[in-house]
């Protein structure tokens, strides 16, 4: 149970300083309502959760933040690593009197969604995971990610902006909602060249959590875009068969970002989970 916080600001792109650092947040929402924190994913910013933040603000209080190194949040001088970003989350829970939440994290995202729910899953209800996988690097991608940080210190960021919209989105997505492509590419290309390369070099060291996800007892809905090629639908998979209870849902028509590409479907899925899941306090509750 979360209990009210008389200092809670309320709106976008509030700043609050985490762990030293000025971080940049919206918060939205009933005050008693469950907490849900949407973590965006790389090299994205916490913008790209507006549609899912405005479904359900009606009857959430939903928080999506910037991650250090991205957005408007600043990047500090520590090395990145998958578990500081977990530890900057637990801080942000803090500043924000957050006893408990839901977390859905996509990609990069997901893979700090996973390391919290592993060390604190008592401050946890329920995981959202999208688009995300427990394995570690493999040496080629790791090797692959090398190759992009010297590409990205050669050729800049926004070539590598350019040339990660293949990538990212289904084919259909990058001819029929150049809107939201744009938008996303705009997005990464106003992150700085050292805080890319340092958040790859944190996604490249990050750990397998496979082991781990047999002890998540918490309810979790699994989505991936049916044509995401950089956490294909098989690392979904490989996720439902650990995590008991899971909920899989492919979504159509959608690539890495399927939040954005088919935010239709992709946000019945997540209406569907959180009122199953998360009821909102009642009167004699408050
Ligand atoms: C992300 O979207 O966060 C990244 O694609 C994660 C990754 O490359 O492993």
């Amino acid at each position: 149970m979360n209990y009210r916080d008389p200092m809670r600001i309320t709106g976008n792109n509030i700043e609050a300083t985490i762990n030293g650092l000025k971080v940049s947040y919206n918060d939205r929402g009933p005050d008693h309502a469950p907490v849900i924190i949407f973590i965006h994913g790389f090299p994205l910013d916490k913008s790209m959760w507006d549609g899912q933040m405005a479904a359900l603000e009606g009857t959430y209080r939903v928080i999506a933040y910037d991650i250090r190194g991205h957005g408007a949040s600043e990047a500090g001088t520590a090395v990145f690593s998958i578990t500081l970003f977990e530890h900057d989350l637990l801080c942000l829970m803090e500043t924000l009197c957050v006893q408990r939440a839901t977390l859905c994290g996509l990609s990069m995202g997901g893979y700090i969604a996973l390391h919290a729910i592993e060390h604190h899953s008592e401050r946890f209800d329920a995981l959202i995971l999208s688009d995300t996988q427990c394995i570690a690097d493999t040496y080629e991608v790791k090797s692959r990610r090398i190759n992009l940080m010297d590409a990205i210190l050669e050729d800049g960021v926004d070539a590598y902006a350019a040339s990660s919209m293949g990538h990212l989105f289904a084919a259909a997505s990058l001819v029929h909602k150049p809107q939201v492509v744009e938008q996303v590419r705009a997005v990464i290309a106003a992150n700085s060249s050292e805080s890319l390369c340092n958040t790859l070099f944190a996604i490249a060291e990050r750990r397998v959590s496979c082991g781990k996800l047999l002890e998540i007892g918490v309810p979790t809905l699994i989505l991936v875009g049916a044509e995401d090629s950089i956490t294909p639908p098989v690392a979904a998979r490989l996720m439902h068969l650990k995590i008991r209870g899971s909920i899989l849902a492919e979504i159509s028509a959608a690539g890495h970002l399927p939040n954005l590409e088919n935010p239709t479907e992709f946000n019945g899925h997540l209406r569907s989970f959180v009122e199953r899941f998360l009821a909102p306090p009642t009167l004699a509750t408050l």
